[in-house]
């Protein structure tokens, strides 16, 4: 059977690391036999150049038939000055949306080979493994209404809506709690419920899925605590779940927990198993185009749209077995150069990959 990918470099680096990721799906492809096509699109900065808008039709029409997607980063100063309804950022978040991938999935993994990359004591971050489930299509950031407006006195005022409805709150609850089955059985569930109603209800839904999974152990935390037990201790958690800001937020300080955001993937599902796949780090304007990117986020993002979308778990751990292969061999881009390690351009890590695969 045949599945597709659509291939959406964006802006920065974008474009330099899906490269990389692209000849690593090619050759898994090639040696898993997968029977998979490649399309690639326009999305962010670069369809606002190409099309005047960040998200146009064909790119969403294309998006909607394929199986998986792989997106490098979107966003740049160079349309910072766009209205909000512009902005490239509104190409990522209009995808989310419309594909309507409410789940997502930010491991924050510590790899061994990189324990001193770490801006915290080794003791406190070796063996990391970490996984935020954070929702995706809802919460503050899509909820109405929201804008800005002028009161009667002249003052300006600006607004955004907090919401989430129990339907969207049990969806992403079963995803985050079926993830902890197949890891350690461990469940936080990250919140402001001493403050926000919309909270509330969340705290009480997770509540009542904890009843269907008894083999899970479930507990509850305030998003500025969980924010401190982060660098205090991580290593106490196994599954986060939180809404769509919290976790924006907490995933990029988990992140940087393993050393550099430059390792890290994201997959990003829907009911239906499609899925978005992009590095955690966004598009880096200030080193695109020199080179020196790391492409291992993105080629690791490749292996879970493997893993989660495609059905290929072989090619996925064979990827992942690969990057690991790369790291001991201490092959360093510049974000986790270390000492002893040998420094090496965006393409040279990716060339290496596919030696090891
Ligand atoms: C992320 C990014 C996006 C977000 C931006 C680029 C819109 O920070 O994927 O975490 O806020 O969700
Ligand atoms: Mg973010």
């Amino acid at each position: 059977m045949s599945q597709s990918v659509l291939l959406l470099p964006g802006d920065g680096i974008g474009p330099e690391i899906v490269t990389e990721a692209e000849k690593v799906l090619r050759k898994v492809n090639e040696k898993f036999n997968l029977g998979l096509s490649f399309e690639s699109g326009l999305v962010g900065g670069a369809a606002i150049d190409a099309t005047g808008g960040p998200l146009p039709d064909e790119t969403m029409e294309r998006a909607q038939k394929v199986d998986a997607i792989l997106l490098g980063a979107v966003g740049s100063p160079k349309w910072d000055n766009l209205k909000m309804e512009l902005r490239p950022e509104k190409g990522l978040l209009g995808l989310r949306s419309g594909l309507q991938l409410f789940a997502n999935l930010r491991p924050a993994i510590l790899y061994p080979q990189l324990a001193s990359a770490s801006s915290l004591k080794p003791e406190v971050v070796s063996g990391l493994d970490i996984l935020i489930v954070r929702e995706l299509t809802g919460g503050i950031y899509f909820g109405q209404p929201r804008g800005v407006r002028t009161l009667e006195n002249g003052d300006r005022q600006g607004f955004n809506t907090y919401i989430y409805s129990e339907s969207e709150i049990r969806r992403i609850g079963r995803v985050a709690f079926e993830a902890a089955q197949q890891r350690n059985g461990k469940l936080c569930s990250v919140d402001k419920a001493n403050v926000l109603e919309v909270t509330v209800l969340w705290r009480e839904v997770m509540n009542e899925l904890a009843q269907e999974y008894p083999d899970v152990e479930l507990t509850h935390m305030y998003v500025d605590n969980a924010a401190m037990q982060l660098v205090r201790a991580p290593k106490q958690f196994d599954v986060i779940v939180t809404g769509n800001m919290f976790g924006d937020i907490l995933s990029d300080e988990a992140a940087m927990l393993t050393g550099s955001i430059g390792m890290l993937p994201s997959a990003s599902m829907n009911a239906e198993k499609q899925g978005m796949f992009e590095p955690c780090h966004g598009s880096a304007p200030d080193i695109a185009g020199q080179g020196i990117a790391n492409p291992l986020a993105t080629i690791l993002s490749a292996a879970m749209m493997l893993r989660y979308s495609l059905n290929a778990e072989d090619a996925a751990l064979a990827i992942e077995a690969a990057v690991s292969r790369v790291l001991d061999q201490g092959l360093r881009t510049a974000d986790i150069m270390s000492p002893d390690g040998r420094r090496v351009s965006t393409a040279e890590m990716g060339e290496a990959v596919l030696a090891a695969l």
